[in-house]
């Protein structure tokens, strides 16, 4: 994806599953790209980090949530942690406690923020995306 597509919003972090800077979106569910082999996602959707707004088009609501509320710093994690925060709103809807939030991001490493200001946004993202097209 980040060599031929040059879809470079996807990291490379660990390349071993464990930090979360990989997640895309397969059928609308966050995977670790790292360890999803190609013969896996054939005849799959795959959805970026790209995806999510269209070109030109406003951010998703969850990007918008992480700039509003300072939730990156240098941002190596930020699109793991969005497309795993979509796919946790997903499943667990839009009123989400700072608990279910921080047990569901422990997939996902941070180097830069303490995690208060991601916890944070994904709390606002979830709230916002139930007002939006975008959900
Ligand atoms: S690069 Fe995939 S989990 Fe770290
Ligand atoms: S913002 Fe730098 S690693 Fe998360």
């Amino acid at each position: 994806m980040r060599e031929n597509l040059r879809l470079t919003g996807t990291h490379v972090g660990c390349d071993t599953s464990q930090c979360g800077a990989c997640v895309v979106h397969l059928d609308g569910k966050a995977v670790k790209s790292c360890t999803t082999l190609a013969v896996m996602a054939d005849g799959h959707e795959v959805k970026t980090i790209e995806g999510l707004a269209a070109d030109g088009a406003p951010l998703h609501p969850m990007q918008e949530a992480f700039r509003e509320h300072h939730g990156l710093q240098c941002g190596f994690c930020t699109p793991g942690m969005i497309m795993t925060a979509v796919d946790l709103v997903h499943r667990k809807g839009h009123e989400l406690s700072d608990e279910v939030i921080r047990e569901e991001l422990e997939g996902n490493l941070c180097r830069c923020t303490g995690y208060q200001n991601i916890v944070a946004s994904i709390a606002a993202g979830a709230k916002a995306m139930a007002k939006s097209d975008l959900a």
